[in-house]
């Protein structure tokens, strides 16, 4: 048995029906449904007795207790997070709230529930703790890419949100010896991915009709990883990863943000071709950068390759039409997470940008 936190999520859900769909290891599911929660992410799983749903806050000391003695998982996976960037500048609160205090409260509980475990049980426990490449800064175009021992500088309330959970879970291994691993992610693409992040607000919105908002001059760089790819590199992490030890997980494939979009651009002009006959690229519009904008992420994955034998399937230009299709075969799915709250968010952060 597995306790996953966060698994309504993009990544999260995606986890658990990977998970699911190559083991026969049950799964409880723990999370509050914010905004960014979606059950319909898993609604394959809806007659499923290895997936178990709880809707709570993994800051409820009380909750995450019960659910622990309840089920003894082996093991704990740590999506949950408040992670759009763009929110935490307009709203920082709920970032130190669920990525802190959150995470504290999680490994306090977690800690009890170890120590209270038999030797055997103890010595195969583990608390994994899912986190980003942005806790180390941004780089220069010629900066080698980040390793794992490259130090913190997290820029936004959103990277020190989680920089500082990452801080809470080394010393929770170092001072109180709890089993933690720790992975640090870069950019995540693929199916239910909440149109509020670059790649599936350009689908949406153009699809829509609507402007493609580049932030500046579109030139700051990410490297996408393809979700299942870091579904299986998680999966390897908890199977054979060092307890104490971080691991970065990267795609090799670092991207302009203005490429990906005119990527994009030009296969929806394959797949569905606008009736007027112009292309998508016609929306792209600039509008104001986001504030302290990291210029370029990129990832040195090559500890996990080396240590663990993992490494990335997909290709960009192969994930990305995944994820195009994905997009145009669900736009049930899309219109049902365009609730009145993100439309609330939609206007509220572009107005200010334009
Ligand atoms: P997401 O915003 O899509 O999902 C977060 C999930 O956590 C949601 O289902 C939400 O309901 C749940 N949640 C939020 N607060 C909670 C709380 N207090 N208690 C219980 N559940 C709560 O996020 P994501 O993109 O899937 O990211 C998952 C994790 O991976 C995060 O920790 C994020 O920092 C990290 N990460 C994301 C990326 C990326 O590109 N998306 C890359 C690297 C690392
Ligand atoms: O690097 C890993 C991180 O990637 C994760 O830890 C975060 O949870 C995740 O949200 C993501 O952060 P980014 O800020 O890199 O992702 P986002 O999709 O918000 O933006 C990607 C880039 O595109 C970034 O340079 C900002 C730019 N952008 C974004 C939006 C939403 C635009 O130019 N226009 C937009 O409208």
């Amino acid at each position: 048995m597995l306790l996953v936190t966060g698994g309504a999520g993009f990544i999260g859900s995606n986890f658990v029906l990977d998970w699911l769909e190559n083991s026969s290891e049950p799964i409880v599911n723990l999370d509050q449904l914010t905004y960014a929660g979606n059950l319909e992410n898993l609604a394959s799983l809806r007659n499923d007795s290895r997936h178990i749903f709880i809707q709570g806050d993994l800051g409820n000391r009380e909750l995450v207790s019960q659910l622990l003695s309840q089920y003894r998982p082996r093991a704990i996976l740590h999506f949950a997070a408040e992670s759009h960037v763009d929110r935490s500048i307009h709203g920082p609160e709920d970032f130190i709230q669920t990525n802190i205090v959150g995470t504290f409260r999680l490994l306090e509980s977690a800690c009890a529930f170890w120590r209270s475990l038999g030797q055997e049980e103890r010595s195969q426990f583990r608390f994994l703790h899912v986190s980003t490449d942005e806790v180390f800064g941004t780089l220069s175009k010629t900066d080698p890419p980040f390793t794992e021992t490259t130090a913190y500088q997290p820029n936004s309330p959103y990277s020190a949100s989680k920089a500082a959970s990452d801080h809470l879970v080394r010393a929770w291994h170092h001072t109180f010896g709890l089993p933690v691993l720790t992975t640090n992610c870069s950019n995540n693409y693929g199916p239910f991915h909440f149109p509020e992040k670059l790649i599936p607000l350009m689908i949406v919105n153009a699809l829509a009709g609507k402007p493609l908002p580049i932030y500046g001059d579109g030139q700051q760089i990410r490297d996408w990883l393809f979700v299942n790819d870091h579904c299986t590199a998680i999966r390897r992490v908890l199977e054979s990863g060092q307890p104490g030890e971080t691991y970065n997980i990267g795609g090799w494939n670092e991207k302009a943000n203005l490429e990906i979009v005119r990527t994009i651009c030009s296969l929806l002009d394959q797949f569905k071709p606008k009736s007027d006959g112009t292309s998508y690229s016609a929306q792209i519009t600039h509008v104001a950068d986001r504030p302290g904008h990291d210029r370029r992420y990129a990832m040195d994955a090559s500890k996990i390759e080396r240590d663990l034998g993992w490494k990335p399937k997909e290709t960009f230009e192969t994930g990305i039409r995944k994820t195009v299709h994905w997009y145009l075969d669900h736009p049930d799915w899309v219109k049902n997470v365009q609730s009145g709250a993100y439309r609330e968010w939609i206007n509220q952060h572009y107005e200010a940008q334009s």
